[in-house]
């Protein structure tokens, strides 16, 4: 059966248990091989990555961003839906909340960013207007009302580069700047999907107030703590999301190396 939809498991997203009949694969790529699960949900074949690697080993900055979406590619995924614990710099976007971002602010410093090195390759300046596909945005809200969980349908997802957390006079900069949220994985994750013609949508699961915000200190387990409170809502999300979501894609995802600005 041909894998049509992929989700990207992030912190606190470690196991594909929505899926039946699930074995895993290895994907051999020009960027590495790649590790990750296939299964069934209501008659499709889903394919399931963890961001992290095998017990959360690798930090978000060493992330294989390029491997991982090239296997997702080389499988035939059309659609991914990608979890991301992230910081909230916005007081209606509390813990908790889901939020389906739709624009990003790029702070990272030592990532791969593209599949286009020049060369053969070409030198090929992608469109951003709409990073996030909108298709598969619309899908998550239906589902999120559905569910009756409290979500956010559009929103500005800071990276960070991590993988320390932000000082609090970074959190002041990054909210003056228009960031509703801060994560430390979400670009070039989209971006090198898009590159790929995938539609990709962020499932942001808010943990946190941002460093200064917060009237704590920020550590990894409270994140993992409220991720943990909350993979039951997400898990339902993720689930109600592929059942509604239309096998024939209507957006411009598909289409957006058509033009390549080759020069
Ligand atoms: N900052 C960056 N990444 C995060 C945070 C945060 O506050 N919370 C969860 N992931």
């Amino acid at each position: 059966m041909t894998i049509r939809i992929a989700i990207i498991g992030g912190t606190g997203v470690y196991d594909p248990n929505i899926l039946t009949n699930i074995r895993d694969e290895k994907v051999s790529t020009p960027y590495g091989e790649v590790g990750l699960k296939v299964g069934d949900y209501q008659g499709r074949s889903v394919a399931f990555l963890n961001r992290h690697g095998a017990g959360h080993s690798v930090p978000p900055h060493l992330v294989n961003y390029r491997a991982n979406i090239a296997a997702l590619k080389e499988l035939g995924v059309k659609s991914i839906f990608a979890t991301a614990a992230v910081g909230s710099l916005n007081l209606n976007m509390g813990p908790g909340h889901f939020v389906f971002a739709d624009q990003f602010l790029d702070f990272t410093k030592v990532r791969q960013h593209t599949f286009f090195e020049g060369g053969e390759q070409g030198v090929v300046h992608t469109d951003m207007t709409d990073p996030y596909c909108p298709e598969l945005r619309q899908v998550l809200s239906n589902a999120a009302a559905e569910l009756g969980v409290t979500y956010h349908k559009y929103g500005t997802y800071v990276t960070s580069e991590g993988p320390r957390f932000e000082t609090p006079a970074e959190i002041k900069m990054y909210k003056l700047l228009g960031g509703d949220l801060v994560g430390m994985t979400s670009v070039p994750e989209v971006v090198l999907a898009r590159e790929k013609e995938m539609c990709y949508a962020n499932i942001s699961m808010v943990t946190n107030y941002g460093a200064g915000i917060s009237p704590t200190k920020l550590t990894h387990q409270e994140v993992l703590e409220v991720m943990a409170a909350n993979a039951e809502n997400l898990r339902k999300l993720a689930m109600k999301a592929i059942s509604l979501l239309d096998p024939e894609r209507g957006c411009l995802c598909q289409d957006a190396m058509e033009k390549l600005n080759k020069e």
